[in-house]
């Protein structure tokens, strides 16, 4: 990764959204949110269904533009950067429906994740092979992607977001569909991703996993930020109460 201004190394913050809004026709998808992640914190996005949340981490990595606001990334303001630039930058991201390329073995799938960052097919492949490593997908690299269960498609989603030497890795819900016991494993994953300096934002229905993971929430409804906090005070927060049984039970 290029070698960032040393003003832009020390910001305590990896990631800033400022007053952060996309709107589609009439409907305001997201509407001026504030959030900041700490570098090397784990910060957990919850909300009801439609809320936001995946539109918010489109504007975060570039796939949609905003229609208000601004992101900056490692102190540098990346509001107008493509989502290749970002990912070169060291955003990594997943995708809420996993896509891997099936006919591709799960080695090549994270290669091409690595490629902007490695260049070449060896070293593109050395990096692969550690990434796999790091999420424990590594007896399952020369396996068809098509082959794995849906747990080892999410770890192979994982390991394509990590593979370009990134930094902040964006998590779109992760841990949809898994069993506990694939649950918990992947909650050990992230964890462990986490102690190694990777700075972590997590999408997440099950607020158990949030609880467990995030050191700080934002809660979104209707595209706008209603509380922030530690889990324990959002989930204690009237208003996410309110937001949450409108649409679904909140899950002690
Ligand atoms: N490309 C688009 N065009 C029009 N509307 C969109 C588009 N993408 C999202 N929306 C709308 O924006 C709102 C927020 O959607 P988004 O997918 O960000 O919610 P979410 O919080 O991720 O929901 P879920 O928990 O179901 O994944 C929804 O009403 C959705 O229908
Ligand atoms: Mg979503």
């Amino acid at each position: 990764m290029n070698a960032q201004t040393s003003e832009s190394t020390q910001s305590e913050f990896v990631l800033e959204c400022h007053s952060v809004g996309k709107t589609y026709g009439g409907l305001k998808a997201v509407s001026d949110v504030n959030i900041a992640a700490r570098r090397g914190e784990i910060l957990g996005i919850i909300g009801p269904n439609g809320a936001g949340k995946t539109t918010l981490f489109n504007i975060i990595s570039g796939h949609v533009g905003s229609t208000t606001g601004t992101i900056v990334f490692n102190g540098a303001d990346v509001t107008r950067k493509p989502a290749h630039t970002r990912a070169r930058l060291g955003m990594g991201r997943t995708f809420q429906i996993v896509r891997p390329i099936r006919s591709l073995t799960v080695l090549e799938n994270v290669m091409i994740g690595a490629f902007h960052a490695y260049p070449t097919r060896e070293a593109a492949a050395q990096q692969a092979l550690r990434v796999l490593e790091r999420v424990e997908l590594i007896d399952r690299a020369k396996s068809n992607a098509g082959d794995l269960t849906l747990a080892g498609r999410k770890r192979l989603e994982v390991a394509r977001a990590l593979a370009g030497n990134t930094q902040l890795l964006l998590l779109d819900e992760v841990m949809a569909g898994l069993n506990p016991s694939e649950a918990n494993l992947a909650i050990a994953m992230i964890h462990r991703l986490s102690l190694t300096g990777v700075s972590v934002i997590l999408i997440e229905h099950n607020l158990k996993v949030v609880n467990e993971l995030a050191q700080n929430v934002v809660v979104l409804d209707h595209g706008a930020e209603i509380s922030q906090g530690s889990p324990a005070e959002v989930l204690s927060d009237p208003a996410v109460i309110t937001a949450y049984l409108g649409n679904r039970k909140v899950a002690k």
